[in-house]
């Protein structure tokens, strides 16, 4: 245990916390094999404390969902009142329910240009279906265009729009008339994209491709190249929205207007909420018919009231200008323990505290449990081999930053002198 706090004790007896782990095997769905050794207790702030009382740093806030911490107190406060008030009254649209407008305002509040309706989802992937959908509605077109090692869910239609075949190519037949194009390359962009091209799906901060930022025109020549050929620019920033990169969009650190944007992950403040966000003309096309799309779920009131204070949160704490001023400051340390183990570390990339390093494919794994096994947790990326992710909530403090980067170079000694099982 490396944390510099005290040390919880145990929280479960031990014949207890043997029982969940097996009984997790037996009756979870399991997609990835083997016994899981940790038992989460609690989770505050940065910390994720496991049953056996150890104290983790989370270095990947739940994979981009904790942005104001884990169960931030002002969040919880915020769920226990929406939940005393009402939860869930009636499928998504049919009432006028306070706290979804509180949130649909604040994105309108924060979005450029005239993106000020949202469609308020449970889930990320849910949320890209959402878009696909309102952009064939919308253009009359079929199309899809996407990039080499975007991400945007697993259900057909965000997995049709997936890039990594070893994903899709199980569930085949997908949704037809998907062209995947390098990432950061606009020439073959522009060779794909045609006039019958409902909307080109793009992260413009890559989060499972390992945290790729694109070159500054790219951007700029997507949307230009949509505009030309009236196809719309969906941005997914389900990873990156909400501080991540340092702003409130990934999207606004080239100043673009897309068509729809979709959000998801630490929207919620912790709890499931998605939206895909667009103009009052685009989502005008969703009343004709009546009822083209709804949800149960969707814009739950005690997920919209976590959202609200969440929101309310990272305005208040200037967290996006933390998340970029700490992010600078991690990406320092991170180039400099580069410096120190030059053969091991190939690149550090990133923009806010959405960073990631480079290792050799087949020692991202075993860094990653090492950190693990020394109480800081990081992770591996879907779509980019020996990447590790560093994405920290944003309320991180210097002192727990100081931490990982040593827990980090510890690991990478163990590794430099053989000491780690590859
Ligand atoms: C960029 C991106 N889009 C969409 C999704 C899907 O979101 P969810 O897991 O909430 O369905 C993810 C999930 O990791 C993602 O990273």
């Amino acid at each position: 245990m490396v944390l510099d706090r005290p040390q919880p004790s145990p929280t479960m007896a031990s014949d207890e916390l043997e029982s969940y782990k097996d009984r997790f095997v037996r009756h979870l769905s399991q997609t990835v094999p083997g016994r899981k050794e940790l038992v989460v207790v609690e989770a505050r702030d940065c910390t994720v404390k496991t049953a056996d009382g150890r104290l983790f740093l989370d270095f990947i806030s739940g994979i981009s969902v904790a942005n104001v911490g884990h169960s931030q107190p002002e969040v919880v406060e915020a769920v226990h009142k929406q939940m005393a008030s009402h939860a869930h009254v009636n499928v998504y649209g049919r009432f006028v329910l306070p706290t979804q407008v509180e949130i649909a305002e604040r994105l309108a509040r924060v979005a450029p240009g005239d993106l000020d309706v949202a469609y308020l989802t449970s889930t990320g992937t849910e949320a890209i279906e959402g878009a696909l959908k309102l952009a064939r509605k919308h253009t009359g077109r079929k199309r899809f265009v996407a990039f080499e090692r975007g991400f945007h869910g697993r259900t057909f239609g965000a997995l049709s729009v997936s890039w990594k075949p070893q994903y899709r190519q199980p569930f085949e037949p997908l949704l037809e008339g998907v062209d995947f194009v390098p990432f950061d390359d606009l020439e073959s962009l522009d060779r794909v994209v045609g006039h019958d091209t409902a909307a080109v799906i793009v992260e413009p901060i890559q989060g499972e491709g390992g945290v790729r930022v694109p070159s500054d025109g790219f951007l700029r020549g997507v949307r230009e190249i949509c505009t030309d050929r009236g196809a719309l620019l969906i941005t997914d920033e389900v990873q990156g929205a909400l501080g991540r990169a340092g702003r409130w969009f990934s999207f606004e650190l080239w100043d673009i207007v897309p068509d729809i944007v979709v959000v998801a992950k630490a929207f919620g403040g912790g709890l499931p909420l998605g939206a895909f966000v667009s103009t009052p003309e685009i989502f005008s096309t969703f009343l004709d018919p009546p009822l083209s799309h709804l949800t149960t779920f969707g814009g739950n009131p005690v997920s919209c009231a976590a959202a609200v204070a969440a929101f309310d949160i990272i305005e208040r704490d200037g967290l996006l200008e933390a998340s970029a001023r700490k992010g600078a400051a991690l990406k320092r340390r991170l180039e400099s323990t580069r410096e120190q183990f030059g053969d091991l570390i190939s690149d550090v990339r990133g923009r806010g505290l959405w960073l990631a390093i480079d290792l050799p494919p087949d020692l991202a794994m075993p860094i990653v449990n090492e950190m693990e096994r020394r109480g800081v947790i990081v992770g591996s990326m879907l779509n980019s081999e020996g990447t590790v992710r560093i994405a920290p909530p944003l309320i991180v403090a210097e002192a727990e930053m100081d931490v990982f980067v040593g827990v980090l170079r510890a690991a990478l000694r163990e590794a430099a002198t053989g000491k780690l099982a590859v």
